[in-house]
């Protein structure tokens, strides 16, 4: 039995398992003032007041061992949640950077060759086992900021048994590592040049081949598709979509990234879970997400590592739209793995509140990956995820900018950041 107590303050975000926020209710955090937690076989058991929490444990601890944890001017926040990661891969980018600074766009450096295309020979040449080194390090780093779930896409060997190689390291490190990891197919991530010029081909082999396989050996859940103009259309998109609906992987989309192009409208018409970027969708997709019920996973890392302008969430939010947030942790727009800095970033350039952003990488995050019912909140009977900030209250998570906060990381009940660091179980 865990008894943590004297948080200045617990964000529970309790209230919102079955539905994601919308509107005001994100604003909602269900605080408590100096909070008392009770942890049970990795599953919380009691939460209130420390006084409430001592009482509990007083009555339930029999003659179990109790660790007690004091959290004496610390925020007490659900571990969080990043809903949109492309993790698995090898290499880097860093050149590309300096061809941005000097006016390349991203669509030419992908278009000439490089970007994802570079990332995916990188990827293929990788042994499984050095994918899975090079994603250990990803997942750390994660951890040491708070994160305890991520989704995983897979999208950089764009090849069947490439692509199965991505999903399987997945796999491998949601059963190994203390972060879990939710598996998304992408094979649709660019046209490899094998299919230059073809992209119907690739399309048919995607339908044809490889959503059957995954599907088959269960190594995804959900399956997504880079819907932008020069990549898939949204007529190519719906069909891979709707292909792996057929299979039983639900829909992502990488929706109006780059040029408002119909993504956030097609979200919409097949029902999928979220529509992710959206920093060019129309007023009439924002809509139609709205009565859909589609929640816009928004990425202003991205834009920010893009120079671009972010996703406008404030007219999400008040057409109702459920928001959520997410790194977009890749090789080539966004290569971080502090969701922190992230949520710095929404709250800074896309003006949403310290409240809505927690909102948004918690329980709306796990809404965005099917996950609400067992984690995104502090609730009795949810699994223990939590992250312990050095901080007063969750206002200053937003303020006291780009440093790592993170003191203590519980992942299923056990310490696994202590101090801000790394602890090996
Ligand atoms: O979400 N836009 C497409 N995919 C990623 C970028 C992948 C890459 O550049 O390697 C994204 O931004
Ligand atoms: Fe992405």
């Amino acid at each position: 039995m865990i008894y943590i107590h004297s948080a200045a303050q617990i964000a529970t975000l309790a209230g919102a398992s079955t539905k994601p926020k919308t509107g005001k209710e994100m604003e909602e955090l269900d605080l408590i003032e100096d909070g008392g937690i009770v942890i049970e076989e990795g599953v919380f058991t009691f939460v209130g007041s420390s006084e409430e929490a001592c009482r509990y444990v007083a009555e339930h601890s029999g003659d179990r061992e109790v660790t007690v944890l004091s959290a004496e001017g610390k925020t007490i926040t659900p571990g969080l949640i990043d809903p949109h990661t492309h993790v698995v891969f090898a290499g880097s980018r860093e050149f590309e950077l300096n061809m941005r600074l000097q006016g390349a766009k991203y669509m030419d450096i992908l278009n000439a060759g490089g970007g994802i295309l570079y990332s995916t020979e990188r990827t293929r040449e990788a042994t499984e086992e050095q994918l899975m080194a090079e994603t250990v390090k990803r997942l750390d780093r994660f951890l040491e900021y708070g994160v305890t779930t991520i989704e995983a896409k897979s999208g950089y060997g764009l090849r069947l048994e490439e692509e199965m190689k991505q999903l399987r390291v997945a796999q491998r490190l949601n059963a190994s590592h203390p972060i879990d990891l939710v598996s998304t197919f992408m094979g649709a991530h660019a046209v490899p040049v094998e299919y230059k010029g073809d992209a119907d081909a690739f399309v048919r082999t995607i339908i044809g081949e490889m959503i059957p396989a995954v599907a088959r050996q269960g190594l995804a859940e959900f399956c997504d598709v880079f819907c932008e103009e020069g990549v898939f259309t949204v007529e190519q998109s719906r069909d891979i979509l709707l292909a792996g609906q057929k299979w039983g992987l639900k829909s992502k989309i990488h929706a109006d990234e780059l040029v408002s192009y119909g993504g956030a409208e097609l979200a919409a018409e097949l029902g999928a879970v979220s529509a992710d970027h959206l920093l060019h969708a129309s007023e009439a997709g924002i809509q139609q997400m709205a009565e859909a019920g589609v929640i816009a996973v928004l990425l202003p890392g991205t834009a920010f590592f893009l120079m671009a302008q972010p996703a406008n969430a404030r007219a999400m939010i008040a057409a109702g739209v459920p928001v959520a947030l997410s790194t977009d942790r890749n090789p080539g727009s966004s290569p971080t793995e502090s969701l922190p800095f992230i949520m710095n970033l929404a709250c800074l350039t896309m003006k949403m509140t310290p409240a809505e952003v927690l909102a948004a990488c918690t329980i709306n995050a796990a809404h965005a990956i099917g996950r609400a019912g067992t984690i995104g909140s502090i609730e009795v009977g949810k699994q223990a995820d939590l992250v312990m900030f050095d901080a007063p209250n969750y206002l200053y998570l937003q303020y006291h900018y780009a440093v790592n906060l993170v003191d203590t990381v519980l992942k299923k009940g056990e310490a696994v950041i202590q101090g801000g660091r790394r602890v090996q179980g």
